[in-house]
């Protein structure tokens, strides 16, 4: 008999999410499953919000950023109650399985639905990238190069008006974005959460810089650090430098995700597909090495995925 399998998006948008989307949809039809949406992420679970999805349905989505099916944080879900009425919902409309796109929260709540017996596969898809089981999530490449093309601009008037600036982008508690737009960017410096913060570092570096007749002094903070005005006030004490804010926020969660994106998206969409009608449950799809592989929720989740220090030293050597 033919699978029906639910789709749906949850947590902090990622550009690629629609692709992820559009690939579980074509590829389950093509396996002769019954695709449906599910809105809201875990919110139209709870509230049984649910729609079909056919093959055109998909069509003209996989260059669009944010997802299609909408998405939230769903507090919730995070209650019994809540857990309970999205199983029920799930029930009643005879899902066989479930496809979650999001990141290591959508996966917690995955465990969630585990417990209660609904089958389920994760899609790794969050703009962080700190997903333990991947190499990359689906997201992640777009809001670098939306970060890289901030830098790149700021970087023009920084130098024609010889000026520091504070850059922070996203990344509360994981600098994978700072780091590679940062040192993409050539920035002089480079703030992330996996890293002690040495402000007085910071200020010798840029007192120097300026004193070898640098034009531009970049520091690209990770949000989850300290406050960017907070930062470039600290400095400006030290060092007497007056010191730019510039801050990207969401502008790194939107916009038409890169190739990168688009094409992990579809590998990983289609291998959601595959693993949850060959019966697997409770795991994660991700790409290592350009092959698909399988990590449970629980070493997903608890695992964490290490920032590179060697590129983050290397970092510091070439913003000298
Ligand atoms: O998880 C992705 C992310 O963009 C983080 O980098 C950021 O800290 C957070 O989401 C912001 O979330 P929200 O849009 O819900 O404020």
């Amino acid at each position: 008999m033919s699978k029906k399998i639910g789709v749906l998006t949850s947590g902090g948008d990622a550009p690629g999410m629609n692709a992820a989307i559009r690939a579980v949809v074509r590829q389950g039809i093509w396996k002769g499953a019954q695709i449906i949406g599910v809105m809201r992420g875990y919110e139209g679970l709870i509230s049984g919000e649910f729609t079909e999805l056919g093959p055109s349905s998909v069509s003209g989505i996989i260059q669009r950023g944010g997802t299609i099916l909408l998405t939230a944080r769903c507090e919730e879900f995070k209650t019994e109650e809540g857990i309970e009425q999205a199983v029920s919902h799930i029930r009643e409309a005879q899902l066989d399985g479930l496809i979650l796109i999001g990141g290591d929260g959508t996966f917690r709540g995955g465990m969630e639905l585990e417990k209660r017996g609904v089958a389920t596969i994760g899609v790794p898809a969050s703009i962080d990238d700190d997903v333990w089981g991947t190499d990359h999530t689906i997201g992640f490449d777009t809001a670098v190069n939306t970060a890289l093309l901030a830098l790149d601009k700021i970087r023009d008037t920084a130098t024609s008006h010889e000026r520091a600036f504070v850059v922070e982008v996203m990344g509360r508690t994981a600098g994978y974005i700072a780091l590679m737009s940062g040192l993409a960017g050539g920035a002089e410096f480079i703030a992330i959460p996996e890293v002690p913060l040495k402000i007085e570092e910071i200020a010798q570096a840029l007192k120097r810089g300026f004193e070898r007749k640098k034009r531009h002094f970049i520091i690209v903070l990770a949000e989850g650090v300290m406050g960017a005005y907070q930062l470039a006030q600290e400095l400006y004490e030290r060092t007497g430098h007056e010191i730019k804010v510039s801050i990207l926020g969401h502008i790194q969660r939107g916009g038409n995700p890169s190739a990168y994106d688009r094409y992990l998206a579809s590998r990983l969409g289609a291998a959601a597909v595959e693993a949850i009608i060959s019966g697997k449950r409770g795991e994660m799809v991700g790409l290592k090495n350009e092959e698909i592989a399988l990590t449970p929720y629980a070493e997903a989740v608890s695992r964490r995925k290490e920032i590179n220090i060697s590129a983050y030293e290397l970092s510091k050597i070439l913003g000298l």
